[in-house]
């Protein structure tokens, strides 16, 4: 007897096959003498269609403890099916219930909404579409590695707990061990932070950028895949407080090498997930987002349309009149804007070059004009901004400039500006929210449904 898990049974199993198959029942069909069980072990979408011929059968006094989400090992044969659905189907002999599963089981056989798994978390991976979007993630994930390591690039892990603030923009959690209730605090009032953990302030990162570009000024090629936190109060379909970000940093990598990478890696992981998923590729253009698939052969196929911030507002002001936010030159492109140029002037994805340095973070590289900044981001049609990256301003003197321009605190980048200082280099580099990424390969709308246990806004639930 071998135990193997349903995917590879249905795909590479024979007929006549001994095997002992575990799972969680999603359906019990009980007819006259034959009892059907749709089982599944979370490997595929379909499962294994378990049939139990009750003249034929071991232990008939287990059938009445059979309900949905019990936990089950099914002893049989693998046969040809006649049923409509599946190929191969398992003639069962004997059962064994590892655990029954009461009337109250939340996921009864029928159509559940997202929000109401949402409450649920703990089980939704139980569901079909919960379970595609994980395989699909994992997949995904699997995907962003290769894609990195065949080219040479070197895995680096950033830290989590960190005391510069990549982006600026003022949207770190504090991490502290100090007593809220108790605060110690200096001679003039204010929270002593030298008698916290740290013996200063910390935060959890919003980026691993910074000490990625450490690693690349030493290694050449490295990426980043970690999680990433803001406190952001943005509660959109497209927000998390945590999510995981990947962030490849270049050496002697200009802006377009950098365009350059981004594209070829978007396409490289949307292609590996048709391929290798392709059982719930369909499954999420059929239910999901109908064309789903063919929006991603398209992104696939199709070169990415490049556009400078400038020619992208002109594009938006000609439409200001359908826009809920008003644009004009200086302004922070919104979603719907994003929407516009993709899905409206571009059909494709677009790369947005070139921002006003006043709307992007002080490490961008300043263009000859003074006024914007070598930023890069890739919009896609239906969500938007996906890739964020840039030419990072390598000259110590301009830097630093900036750093005080705009009033960031020297001390905590000082390393940073020493990158600077000791040799120098033209480099770049990009992060895909990893998040946003499966929203978009999978159809599916709410990113609060495409990571485990989402956090947000007044959420942390589980
Ligand atoms: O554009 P962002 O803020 O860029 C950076 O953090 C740079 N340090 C990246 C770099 O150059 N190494 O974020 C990058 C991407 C966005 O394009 C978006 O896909 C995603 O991260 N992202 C979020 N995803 C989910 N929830 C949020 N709150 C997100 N904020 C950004
Ligand atoms: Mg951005």
């Amino acid at each position: 007897m071998i135990t193997r898990n349903i995917r590879t049974i249905t795909s590479s199993g024979k007929s006549g096959e001994s095997l002992v198959v575990p799972g969680w029942i999603r359906t019990v069909r009980d007819s006259k003498n034959i009892v059907f069980i749709s089982l599944n072990d979370g490997s595929n979408i379909k499962g294994l269609q378990i049939v139990v011929d009750k003249d034929h059968f071991n232990n008939p006094d287990v059938l009445q403890q059979l309900s949905v989400g019990c936990a089950i090992v099914a002893k049989g044969v693998l046969q040809n099916s006649i049923g409509q659905g599946q190929s191969l189907e398992l003639l069962c002999s004997e059962i064994k219930v590892e655990g029954t599963s009461p009337e109250d089981y939340p996921l009864q056989k029928k159509r559940h909404t997202l929000e109401y798994l949402r409450e649920i978390a703990h089980l939704r991976p139980r569901t079909n579409t919960i379970g595609a979007v994980e395989r699909v993630r994992s997949r995904m994930a699997y995907a962003i590695h290769n894609f990195f390591q065949e080219r040479g690039f070197v895995y680096v892990h950033t830290p989590i707990i960190t005391a510069s603030d990549c982006e600026g923009a003022g949207e770190m959690f504090n991490v502290t061990t100090l007593d809220a209730e108790a605060l110690p605090r200096t001679k003039d009032g204010k929270v002593d932070f030298e008698r916290d953990f740290f013996g200063k302030k910390a935060y959890l990162t919003v980026s691993g950028q910074l000490e990625g570009e450490t690693y690349a000024m030493a290694m050449g090629n490295i990426y980043t895949f970690g999680p990433t936190f803001r406190a952001e109060n943005s509660n959109t379909k497209r927000h998390l407080a945590e999510f995981w970000m990947i962030e490849p940093e270049m050496a002697f990598c200009d802006i377009n090498d950098n365009m350059e990478v981004a594209e070829s890696f978007l396409k490289y992981i949307f292609k590996d997930v048709i391929e290798h998923c392709s059982e719930d590729m369909d499954f999420f253009d059929s239910f999901v987002e109908k064309g789903v698939k063919k929006t991603l052969l398209h992104v696939i196929e199709t070169p990415f349309v490049h556009m400078t911030y400038t020619d992208a507002i002109k594009e938006l002001e000609k439409n200001n009149d359908a826009f809920n936010f008003k644009v004009k030159w200086g302004c922070d492109i919104q979603t719907e804007h994003e929407r516009f140029l993709t899905e409206e002037v571009a059909h494709s994805p677009v790369i947005v070059t070139d921002y006003p340095k006043a709307i992007k973070s002080f490490y961008m590289k300043e263009n000859e004009d003074g006024q914007t900044v070598r930023g890069m981001d890739v919009l896609v049609p239906r969500l938007g901004e996906i890739i964020g990256g840039s030419e990072r301003e390598a000259d110590y003197t301009k830097l630093l400039a900036r750093i005080k321009e705009l009033g960031l605190d020297e001390k905590n980048y000082s390393w940073y500006l020493d990158l600077r200082k000791y040799g120098s280099c033209t480099h770049s580099g990009f992060g895909l929210g990893f998040e946003r990424a499966i929203l978009y390969a999978t159809g599916m709308q709410n990113i609060r449904d495409v990571i485990p246990y989402p956090r947000y806004v007044r959420s942390a639930e589980f």
